[in-house]
């Protein structure tokens, strides 16, 4: 099932969604006119069909029969309002991929009466082609649906296949809501460099470009992470200052921590 000519329907057209298809048509994976963006805000789709030229629907039903691939994209606690305005509604051959934190494939099964799920934990990084994602599908997923959920989810930055579901919920606690986190990171660090005396734009640009460098070299160099720190760690230098102050403040620990609440929460709000 290639995407050529398909339509890929979003149920929903709210954050996740357009970086979604943001990112796809960034890398022309597909053209505008394949995307058909539902969600019951009429404002939304005007903005969303002037920026990037999709079609749009404020009917599910429309949107859910016209298309190849549906994408479930409402917060969790509103799939059941639209998931009964839908249901019956798809071809034999949809494939509905859902990117909805903590609703299982077994409920999205029940409650859409179709067979071919797939769930999956994307993050908005994916609007710029940098998403990360992590995905699962259900037995009665073909080779060809499942090689057209991962050309979507590659489209839009990197993919990874899990085959048991139990991994969504870690995945919620560590990409999904990850972007959180590092932007939090970010802007204490900016607030830093602010409070030392750089203007806020210099100390945007400093801080940002830091931490894509350090990311990406981490992944170019396939340096062990720990090592990467060694090597800008003199002995009683500056970094080592810094880091013995982190360390004190129970870095690691925190965000830990934090994680391991978003797993939690995660789990929570699947039951
Ligand atoms: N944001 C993330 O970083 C992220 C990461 C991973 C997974 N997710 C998942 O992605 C999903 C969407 O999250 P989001 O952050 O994009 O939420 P969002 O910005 O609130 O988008 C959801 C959109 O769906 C609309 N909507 C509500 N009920 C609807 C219905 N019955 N039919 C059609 N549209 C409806 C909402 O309209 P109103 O605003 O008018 O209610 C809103 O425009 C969630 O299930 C979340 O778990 C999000």
């Amino acid at each position: 099932m290639s995407l050529k000519n398909q339509t890929i329907s979003f149920i929903g057209s709210g954050n996740m969604a357009e970086a979604i298809f943001a990112g796809l048509l960034r890398k022309e994976v597909v053209q505008p006119s394949q995307i058909l963006a539902a969600d019951i805000n009429h404002d939304r789709l005007v903005h969303l069909a002037e920026k990037y030229g999709v079609r749009t629907t404020t009917s599910n039903w429309e949107a859910a029969l016209d298309a190849d691939v549906v994408i479930l994209a409402v917060k969790p606690q509103y799939f059941a309002t639209a998931a009964a305005g839908v249901r019956g509604h798809f071809k034999n051959h949809t494939l509905v991929l859902s990117i909805m934190a903590g609703i299982t494939i077994e409920t999205i099964e029940h409650s859409l009466e179709h067979p071919a799920i797939v769930r999956s934990i994307p993050n908005t990084p994916a609007m710029v082609g940098e998403g990360m994602t992590i995905w699962t599908a259900a037995e009665q997923v073909t080779d060809a649906q499942a090689q057209a959920a991962e050309a979507i989810l590659t489209g839009c930055g990197q993919a990874a296949y899990v085959a048991e579901e139990k991994y969504l919920d870690m995945a919620t606690a560590i990409n999904g809501s990850g972007p959180g986190y590092v932007f939090l990171i970010l802007e204490a660090m900016i607030d830093a460099g602010v409070q030392m005396g750089f203007t806020r734009p210099v100390a945007e640009q400093i801080v940002i470009q830091t931490v894509v460098g350090s990311a990406l070299y981490a992944r170019e160099s396939g340096i062990h992470i720990a090592q990467l720190r060694n090597q800008v760690t003199s002995p009683g230098g500056t970094t080592a200052a810094g880091l013995f102050a982190l360390e004190q403040g129970n870095l690691r620990a925190t965000l830990a921590q934090g994680i391991m609440a978003a797993y939690k929460r995660s789990a929570e709000l699947g039951k």
